[in-house]
C-alpha cells in the first residue's frame, strides 16, 4: 500500500492506495474532486502538482518522453520541448502530471496545479 495525501481539493484527505492504481481513480474512490473530462490523458483537466514524499519516485515516477501525457502538458504550456529532452536525460520525477495517467509507486502529496 502506498500512501498519497490530497490537500487543497476542499477537505484535505490521506488514503492508503494500492502500489499501481492510477491517481484519478484514486482520488474518486476516496471522494477527492479533481477536475476531469476525458480521463484519456488528452483534455489536461486533470493537470495536478506532486510532492513525492518516498524514495522510489525518481526512478519509477518518469513521464513517457513520446507519450500523450507530455504532448498534453506541452500543449497546456506546463512543460516545454526542453523539459521534456531533461525529463528523458535525468532521473527528476516530474511535479506536474495528469492525475488520470499518472500511476502511483510511492508516497505523495497532491495538490490542485496552479500554473
Ligand atoms: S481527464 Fe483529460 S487529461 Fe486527464
Amino acid at each position: 500500500m502506498v500512501k498519497v495525501k490530497f490537500s487543497g481539493f476542499g477537505t484535505d484527505k490521506e488514503v492508503e492506495i494500492a502500489n499501481g492504481e492510477i491517481l484519478l481513480r484514486a482520488a474518486k474512490d476516496a471522494g477527492v474532486k479533481i477536475p476531469c473530462d476525458c480521463q484519456d490523458g488528452e483534455c489536461g483537466s486533470c493537470v495536478v502538482e506532486i510532492a513525492y514524499t518516498g524514495n522510489k519516485a525518481p526512478e519509477c515516477e518518469r513521464l513517457d518522453s513520446q507519450g500523450k501525457e507530455l504532448t498534453t502538458l506541452i500543449g497546456r504550456g506546463v512543460y516545454t520541448k526542453a523539459d521534456a529532452e531533461a525529463f528523458e536525460m535525468s532521473d527528476k520525477a516530474p511535479s506536474v502530471r495528469l492525475a488520470c495517467q499518472c500511476i502511483v509507486r510511492d508516497e505523495m502529496t497532491v495538490k490542485p496545479y496552479k500554473g
